[in-house]
């Protein structure tokens, strides 16, 4: 029954051993000036050697100048392959695929000089000014720059970032987007910025070298993104050469609500969306959100609603749970605790995310590291 998960799969060329994925997860383990700490690669060392077939480096910033958050990871100049070569290859040591997560985050950034589709505010951070044609020229510029940077530093693929409200799903939302140009309006207006940097970025990294697309079905706001509009954008995403799409739903305005607190303490939670897409797509579906158990697992699989499935929290909580899967040892996989979400918390403050469920010597370890 196991062999679901662990049938090999292709992604755009690059050929996974199993079907279990990290998926890209900020944990702020890095350096403040956006280099590779000794805690990230020790961390990255233990996701690639756990048994998942993929790991996705989280969040890596483009655009130091109008995009960024304290330590996050920069893959925004040369400066940074060093880092981020030995990073690929302690993922690929463990015998995981390493794939490398790239992001602008737009209107979502504690910048003072924030840049968006339109000047609309979030929370309390500063006002974005609106992006000039020129200004999009330039950031699609930086996508494709920063996915080559991420081919040269010998990861195994790119995923471009459109999910969680930033700048591509900015340009997609009807609510951050009220722009009266050829990126604003009709939703085939809006698809354009997301599209157009995707051809670019293939153009840059060429044919034979994966591309994914962290997607974003539903925004979880009344005026905002619906899933009926995202599954457009999914199709046209498949249509342009897209590896595969890793779905997920709601963006930082949305997903702190208390009905959406609840709902995400629940198992499978963005499964359902993961499966609408599946429908209208021709290329690979991940699909995330509290699948916690190897038979919550294998079910998502066998119910045909997605191909791969991405693990998070869980995997933060034990990154030995594919290995623990695999050799039907379920009970001894240190469960994340559904009602916690302290890393996340610890994320959003630029703390580093020491996980609750691990056992007093990797709190420790991790520290020290932390600590140097
Ligand atoms: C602490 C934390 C950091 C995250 N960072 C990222 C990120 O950098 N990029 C991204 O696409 N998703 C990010 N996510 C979302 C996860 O990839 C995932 O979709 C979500 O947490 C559901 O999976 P899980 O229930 O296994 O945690 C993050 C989630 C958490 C909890």
């Amino acid at each position: 029954m196991r062999s679901v998960l662990f049938q090999p799969i292709n992604l755009g060329g690059c050929q996974l051993s199993n079907r279990i994925t990290m998926a890209p997860t900020f944990v702020a383990y890095n350096n403040f000036d956006g280099t590779v700490s000794d805690a990230t690669l020790e961390h990255y060392r233990d996701m690639g050697a756990g048994g998942a077939g993929m790991v996705v480096v989280e969040n890596c910033i483009i655009d130091h100048e109008r995009s960024w958050f304290g330590r996050l990871l920069r893959v925004d100049h040369d400066n940074f392959l060093p880092g981020l070569t030995k990073l690929s290859g302690v993922i690929k040591e463990g015998g995981a695929a390493a794939f490398c997560q790239i992001n602008h985050g737009g209107r979502y950034s504690t910048n003072p000089n924030l840049i968006a589709p339109s000047p609309i505010r979030a929370f309390d951070w500063p006002e974005p000014r609106e992006m000039t044609l020129d200004d999009i020229k330039e950031v699609i510029q930086m996508y494709a720059q920063a996915a080559l940077r991420v081919k040269r530093a010998g990861f195994n693929g790119v995923e471009i970032h459109g999910a969680t409200g930033y700048l591509p799903a900015q340009f997609l939302s009807p609510r951050t987007n009220k722009r009266n140009d050829r990126y604003g309006g009709s939703l085939e207006n809006r698809m354009r910025f997301g599209l157009e940097l995707v051809q670019a970025v293939k153009d840059a990294v060429g044919a034979g070298y994966p591309v994914g697309y962290r997607f974003m079905a539903d925004e979880w706001m009344n005026d905002g993104l619906q899933l009926t509009e995202a599954k457009v954008y999914a199709a046209k995403l498949s249509a342009v050469g897209v590896s595969y799409l890793s779905v997920t739903a709601g963006l930082y305005e949305s997903m702190f609500t208390e009905d959406k607190i609840d709902l995400s303490g629940q198992e499978n939670y963005m499964v359902d969306y993961a499966g609408a897409i599946k429908e209208v797509v021709n290329i690979p579906v991940v699909a995330a959100g509290r699948i916690a158990t190897p038979a919550a697992a294998e079910r998502v699989i066998n119910s045909g609603q997605a191909d791969l499935i991405g693990l998070s929290r869980v995997l933060l909580a034990d990154p030995e749970w594919p290995r623990k899967a695999k050799e039907e040892r379920d009970h001894e996989i240190n469960l994340c605790r559904t009602k916690c979400d302290s890393c996340l918390s610890l994320v959003m403050q630029q703390k580093p995310a020491i996980c609750a469920a691990w056992n007093v010597e990797r709190k420790k370890k991790f520290r020290a590291l932390l600590d140097k």
